[in-house]
């Protein structure tokens, strides 16, 4: 059973489940670890038999990367599930990093989800390679699709890999589009919010540790 390392997920469920009625939605997920927020976020769908596709972004392989914004006086320690800090074998700090062995527990879990796509990417090579839309094979046809319908944002956690991929997003939604982002007390979430409203998103629930902001549909939420 694929685990998720974070909270609200019960909220993710009810974010994706309560979207405006599409005949198709086309959803992702940046940062798919194990795969529990992408699972959550498809299974919902699929329950509601709502037709979909949806898209994983992940470029595991070991990568060192900055997890979270630096902050004066704290020095994050990484620690495993119950709580206990993390130490390389020389004794230093540990930095987590997700090996290409968990995409592959990931694959495992996920062998009933066909309306699937993993991009082993990191979100930089993602927008490179499809800025200008990704193609989507299904029911016989391509289609080349330009928009997202709902999009979570659990990869880097810093104010400046999450304000970048944000704005990558905000220019390909349409009015509904539902952006949920994890773990936002560890970045300048008030800033993301802020840059977000001018593409017309607005704040439609608070977590413990996510938040969801809604495209406007056709007029302006205050
Ligand atoms: C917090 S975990 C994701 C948890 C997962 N969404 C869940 O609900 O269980 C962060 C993930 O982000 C991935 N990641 C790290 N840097 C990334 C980047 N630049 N773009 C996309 N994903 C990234 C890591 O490999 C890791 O799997």
């Amino acid at each position: 059973m694929i685990k998720g390392d974070s909270g609200d997920y019960n909220l993710l469920a009810k974010w994706v489940g309560e979207m405006n009625p599409k005949e198709f939605y086309l959803t992702l997920e940046i940062g798919v670890r194990e795969g529990y927020g992408s699972y959550v976020i498809m299974d919902t769908l699929k329950k509601l038999n709502r037709d979909h596709f949806h898209i994983g972004v992940d470029p595991y392989g070991d990568i060192t990367y900055q997890h979270v914004d630096p902050r004066e006086g704290m020095v994050p320690r990484w620690t495993d599930f119950d709580g206990n800090v993390l130490y390389n074998e020389d004794g230093s700090f540990k930095t987590p990093t997700y090996p290409n062995s968990m995409k592959q527990t990931f694959l495992s879990a996920f062998k009933h989800h066909e309306n699937f796509m993993l991009c082993q990417l990191d979100d930089y090579e993602f927008f490179n390679s499809f800025g200008h839309g990704v193609p989507v094979y299904r029911k016989g046809q391509k289609v080349f699709m330009t928009t997202y319908d709902f999009v979570h944002f659990d990869g880097p956690h810093t104010t400046k890999a999450v304000l970048s991929e944000a704005l990558f997003f905000a220019v390909r939604s349409n009015p509904g589009t539902r952006f949920v982002f994890d773990d936002v007390d560890t970045y300048d979430f008030k800033l993301i919010q802020d840059a977000l409203s001018y593409y017309d998103f607005y704040l439609i629930g608070s977590g413990e540790q996510k938040k969801c902001l809604e495209k406007a549909s056709g007029y302006k939420k205050q």
